[in-house]
């Protein structure tokens, strides 16, 4: 492994390094280096160090740029309007740079300096629950941080903290017990698509059933209260109920993780119900630092600037008045939970944005209860609103929320549809047809919540989705395939560097996207913003498809080294497209 340094902050070096030789009293000065249209870069730094050593902006750069005297990366340097700098590279600084990246397995991509451990809190559904749209969002941004964070050498703790605990369960166990069958399953239960189905369908009716005779049956309601007290006393056979309904959970769950394609591991499953032991602990230390007080016999916390609509203020309440516990108190241990037994520095919870006062709440809670610090910081990655083609959260015509296995199968369908139009110029048999139509299938639905700042609502347009130009995942799943296939038509020839060759246009350009991705990385990571690295690989795919206008690769008119060039910067380009795809989770298949 070798990290290479980036041009950018190889020109940034070089000027600073002139800077303080041609004005030693503005050392420290930043040249405000910048991606320009006119040459590579441009720095702006100077204007302001000017007007603080009151001196003339263009005699200083040009001071600067004397200083700067011959150079083997900067080949061309130039005053221009009021005092800026144009910086060209020179060709062969720029194919040096990205054969060290070629040569590297991580692209030469740096791992972080000072590496902590990150707890995230993400794909966090409900038991019990079907699963909806919004459980997707947590899932596919919580995944793509996970490896993001993880290829920069971070600790990355998951975890799910899903929705297995509250006073539901003693409707559903008081049912269960009377109705013991009701949780069967025909045949015996895989992990597969299957099983998850029938698992759900099990336990919806499972809830409809118990819920109607909860509301209309006033003795069954009294036998569920009595369920619940029995539950939260930790009684042997109403826990052994409630692991059922767990499990029948989990049997959906995966198979719906399975085909978003995305790994979840059981250890990492630690639901609310798994903080049970410190709930007591929690508040009686809240209580006697005086961070909680009792306020008409709840246990609550109270804030200066968090107040009702009628101006009182609005607490969050860690116990209420009948002693039961709610979700703040679940998070509050959790969060003691993940600094002092999982060592974390960094706590990330990937949770809808309409949850952030929760949050807000919780976090000031912990950092008086000193849990948080300048240490240990806690940060929501709060995400929109899934929205309908109309604008309206997202439902189905009668008004019901969307079932997610629904709008997957939708998506994958479409996609299938897509790659099957263009497959016979491939030569696809009907099993990469079905194969690749889940990748893009897939990759589509990721790649347009990837593609948006979480925190946006956007609309889930399937159409759009699966469109093979724009901002898709198709797009850029094309572009890496169309890659594999030069590739293979390449023949004997090989993806060989020549630093010696002068580069057209286009070829800078890509070349000089190509060298950004470790610091389009480490932004990402460094402030959980997937989306900048969506971004960053579509301009990538677009800056691929203006070389191919203007660059042929394997034309038998060009000199063999051109030709080896070519495919290295071909080359380079798919292995990035691949790199950062997989790093939000999508597949590039070989051939589309
Ligand atoms: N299960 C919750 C829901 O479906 C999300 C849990 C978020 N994480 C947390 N630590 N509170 O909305």
């Amino acid at each position: 492994m070798a990290s290479v340094p980036s041009l950018a902050s190889n020109v940034q070096q070089r000027l600073a390094d002139a800077l303080s030789a041609a004005l030693p009293q503005a050392a420290s000065a930043d040249p405000l280096l910048r991606r320009s249209d006119r040459a590579d870069f441009q720095a702006n730094g100077i204007l302001a160090l000017a007007k603080r050593l009151k001196g003339n902006p263009r005699e200083l750069a040009a001071q600067v740029v004397d200083a700067v005297g011959d150079d083997d990366v900067l080949a061309d340097i130039e005053v221009s309007g009021p005092g800026f700098l144009n910086i060209t590279l020179a060709d062969r600084a720029i194919t040096e740079t990205l054969a060290a990246r070629a040569a590297d397995d991580r692209l030469g991509v740096p791992l972080a300096d000072e590496p902590g451990r990150t707890v995230i809190d993400y794909a966090q559904p409900n038991v019990a629950k079907e699963m909806h749209v919004g459980h997707l969002r947590s899932a596919v941004i919580g995944d793509a941080m996970v490896r993001i964070l993880e290829f920069t050498g971070e600790q990355v703790v998951r975890r799910h903290h899903i929705g297995d605990w509250g006073t539901q369960f003693g409707m559903l166990i008081q049912y269960l017990t009377e109705h013991p069958h009701e949780l069967d399953h025909k045949e015996s239960a895989g992990a597969g698509e299957a099983a998850g189905a029938e698992a759900m369908s099990n336990l919806d009716r499972l809830y409809k059933a118990s819920r109607a005779l909860f509301d209309s049956d006033e003795e069954f309601k009294a036998r569920a209260r009595d369920r619940v007290v029995a539950l939260q006393a930790g009684d042997e056979e109403t826990l052994a109920l409630w692991q059922r309904f767990v499990d029948e959970s989990k049997i959906y769950f995966y198979s719906v993780f399975e085909k978003l394609d995305m790994e979840i591991r059981d250890p990492d499953i630690v639901g609310e119900s798994g903080y049970n032991d410190m709930l007591d602990e929690t508040c009686r230390i809240l209580e006697e630092s005086g961070v909680a007080v009792r306020s008409e016999g709840a246990l609550c916390v109270f804030f200066d600037d968090v107040k009702g609509p009628d101006g009182n203020p609005v607490p969050l309440i860690v116990r209420k008045s009948n002693g039961g516990y709610g979700y703040a108190a679940t998070d509050l241990s959790a969060i003691r939970d993940r600094v002092q037994n999982l060592d974390a520095t960094s706590l990330l919870y990937v949770v809808d944005a309409r949850q952030s006062l929760h949050f807000k709440m919780v976090f000031e809670t912990a950092r008086r209860a000193g849990w948080l610090n300048d240490k240990v910081r806690a940060h929501q990655l709060a995400f929109g609103t899934v929205l309908g083609k109309d604008g309206k959260p997202f439902k189905t015509r009668e008004g019901e929320t969307v079932r997610l296995v629904d709008l997957l199968d939708e998506a994958i369908d479409r996609a299938t549809a897509v790659v099957r139009e263009k497959a016979g110029k491939v030569g696809l048999s009907e099993q990469e047809i079905t194969g690749n139509g889940r990748h893009v299938g897939i990759g589509a639905v990721k790649y347009a919540d990837l593609s948006t700042s979480a925190v946006r609502d956007y609309k889930f347009d399937l159409d759009q989705m699966v469109s093979l130009n724009g901002d898709t995942s198709v797009y850029l799943q094309y572009a890496y395939a169309r890659i594999q296939s030069i590739k293979r038509k390449a023949g004997g020839r090989s993806p060989v560097a020549h630093p010696e060759l002068e580069l057209a246009p286009a070829e800078r350009a890509l070349g000089l996207h190509l060298d950004q991705f470790g610091e389009v990385l480490a932004e990402v990571a460094a402030g959980y913003e997937p989306h900048k690295l969506a971004a960053y690989l579509y301009q990538l795919a677009s800056h691929l498809t203006t070389f191919y206008d203007q660059c042929h690769v394997l034309s038998e008119d060009n000199p063999a080294e051109v030709v080896e060039n070519r495919l290295f910067l071909v080359d380079l380009t798919g292995r990035t497209l691949h790199q950062g795809m997989a790093l939000l989770g999508i597949r590039t298949p070989e051939r589309l």
